[in-house]
This record gives structure tokens, C-alpha cells and sequence, in this order.
């Protein structure tokens, strides 16, 4: 990975090679921490943060979700971020990775004995689904992995212990030879893909599954408010497998994976197999909008 100069720890600047934990650390053990992902992209006034007010938000909705006091506000880790970029002068696109987690300093189940203890870590980091992905599409396999149902896990916190969900997914795809993966909730509708939200295209409509089963998506937000601004039209309701496969497009859409199209679900062929011309248009305008290219958007972005 792209390593940078610095990571922020609890307020302080630490250099890359010794942000290092206790192997006791709390959240190592029993997988309660939550997290952020946030993208700067190079614009033409310099490094910009892609709604930097709604990702750090939803990190302190994480946390209140997962009961872990934090300890840092909104504007410090708002600041925090800023800084980071700053002093680690990166030149190309950045992720952030802003994690609260509980540290070192008490074992057992009951975790509001363990400190909390806040980092922030960014790099420079290309399409997390490959460049021929953004341009093609990619190949995707339902999962035999259920998302985690809302009756045992807490699906709107960007928590750690999600994830375990999301690799098993991710690694059942890769390894039957798909690029990602798309797992059905518990009652049998699509709920989200391994860590990005799912979109279809049915007759000129745009059509994205509701939250119920899936993180509360920044992206996915973003698209369909470009979707409206646009003029077309956005259904949010239940899909079915077999409507994916009869679907004219499909594509995924997240702060790594950004909009990404699905051309093969499961060996059926979406629509023409290539990105579509909605999807196409959407991801012109989402890359417009995170790039400060059209100046409606531009209060999105905060720049370092
Ligand atoms: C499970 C999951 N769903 C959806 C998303 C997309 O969310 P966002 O657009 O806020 O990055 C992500 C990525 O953060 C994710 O991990």
C-alpha cells in the first residue's frame, strides 16, 4: 500500500511506521469499532475532501449506535482530517480512514471499560475496483452469504464487526472467479453489495433498494440526488435476483468503488454486457461533482 508520512492518533501526528497498537487492544479481540472511508480528489484548486461533514457525522452516529463514547467532537475530527492531508502533501487522490476503536487497557465483553482511542490514516489510493472496472463494469455473484439481518446486527454503523459479513462475501466471489460480491437480505431482496450500494436501471427508471439491510450510503445519496437534478426518475423499493438479471443496467456505488457498472450477474449478461448510457451519464456526473467541475455542487467539497 501507498504509504504517507503521517498518521493522526488521539491528537497527535505520528509517523507512518510507529502508529502501532498493543496486541490487547479491545477492538482487535471482539470486533467493536467503527470507521470511516472518505475520498479528496485533486481538483483544480487543489486537494478536496468529498463531503467531509456527512462522513465524519455518520463516525459519530457509528459510534453512538455501538455505544463507544468518543472523544473527539465533530469540528476537532473535521480539523483533524483537514491537517492530515496538509501535512502529508499528497499529490494524487486520497482515502481517509477514520477509525474509533477501543484500545488497551481491560478485556472481557463488557466494553465500556476499554479506552477509546481515535486514528486517522490516508493514503493515496486509485479505483478500489480497477480503472477497467469503472470503464466495463464488473462480474458479480449473489452471495450464499445473507447481509447481517437487522434483527441480530446494526447495519447503519459503519461498524468493524460488519465486516467479517462483507469478506466472507467478497472472498466467496473472487474465489468462484467474480470481481464483487451482491448479498440478498434476510427475507431474499438485495440488500448491498460488499461494501458499496446497488442500483438498477428498468426502463429509463432508476431503481436503488431502501436501507433497511444496508449502511446509510453517501454515494448512493449523491447519485440520486444527481439522478433527480437530472430529471430522472428514482423508484427506492425492493428488488429481486431475478429482476437483476432482466435489469437494462446495473451498477454499484460507494467512496471507494464510486460508481462502478455491473455487466454480468451470476452469467447472466446485464443489458448490452458494457456500462450503460444512464449509468454512463451518472458516473460523468458524480466524477464532475467529487472533482469540483460543476459549481452547484461544489459546497460539497471542502479544500485543504
Ligand atoms: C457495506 C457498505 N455498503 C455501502 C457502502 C457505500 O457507502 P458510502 O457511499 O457512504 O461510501 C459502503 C462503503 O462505505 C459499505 O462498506
Amino acid at each position: 500500500m501507498n504509504k504517507a508520512p503521517f498518521i493522526w492518533m488521539d491528537g497527535t501526528f505520528v509517523p507512518w511506521d510507529e502508529a502501532k497498537v498493543h496486541i490487547l487492544t479491545h477492538t482487535l479481540h471482539y470486533g467493536n469499532g467503527v470507521f470511516e472511508g472518505t475520498r479528496a480528489y485533486q481538483t483544480k484548486k487543489g486537494l478536496a475532501i468529498f463531503k467531509l461533514r456527512e462522513h465524519t457525522q455518520r463516525l459519530l452516529n457509528s459510534a453512538k449506535i455501538t455505544m463507544i463514547e468518543p472523544k473527539f467532537d465533530l469540528e476537532t475530527l473535521e480539523q483533524a482530517q483537514i491537517e492530515l492531508l496538509r501535512k502529508n502533501n499528497f499529490t494524487q487522490n486520497v482515502y481517509l480512514r477514520p477509525l474509533i476503536y477501543l484500545g488497551y487497557g481491560a478485556m472481557g465483553l463488557y466494553h465500556v471499560d476499554a479506552p477509546v482511542n481515535t486514528a486517522i490514516a490516508a493514503w493515496e489510493w486509485g479505483a478500489y475496483l480497477g480503472d477497467e472496472g469503472l470503464e466495463k463494469g464488473i462480474k458479480v455473484k449473489i452471495s450464499s452469504f445473507v447481509r447481517n439481518p437487522v434483527k441480530s446486527m446494526m447495519g447503519k454503523a459503519k461498524s468493524v464487526a460488519n465486516y467479517l459479513n462483507s469478506q466472507m462475501a467478497k472472498f466467496e466471489a473472487v474465489d468462484c472467479g467474480y470481481e464483487e460480491a451482491l448479498l440478498l437480505d434476510d427475507e431474499g431482496f438485495i440488500a448491498e453489495g460488499s461494501g458499496e450500494c446497488f442500483f438498477i436501471v428498468r426502463d429509463g427508471v432508476l431503481i436503488s433498494p431502501p436501507n433497511d439491510n444496508s449502511l446509510e450510503s453517501i454515494t448512493q445519496g449523491a447519485v440520486i440526488q444527481l439522478a433527480q437534478d437530472m430529471g430522472i426518475k428514482v423508484e427506492r423499493r425492493r428488488v429481486t435476483r431475478d429482476e437483476v438479471y432482466i435489469a437494462d443496467e446495473a451498477f454499484f456505488t460507494g467512496t471507494a468503488a464510486e460508481v462502478t457498472p455491473i455487466n454480468n450477474v451470476d452469467g447472466r449478461i446485464i443489458g448490452s454486457g458494457s456500462r450503460g448510457e444512464m449509468t454512463k451519464a451518472l458516473q460523468e456526473a458524480y466524477f464532475d461533482m467529487v472533482y469540483g467541475r460543476n459549481p452547484k455542487y461544489e459546497h460539497l467539497l471542502t479544500y485543504i
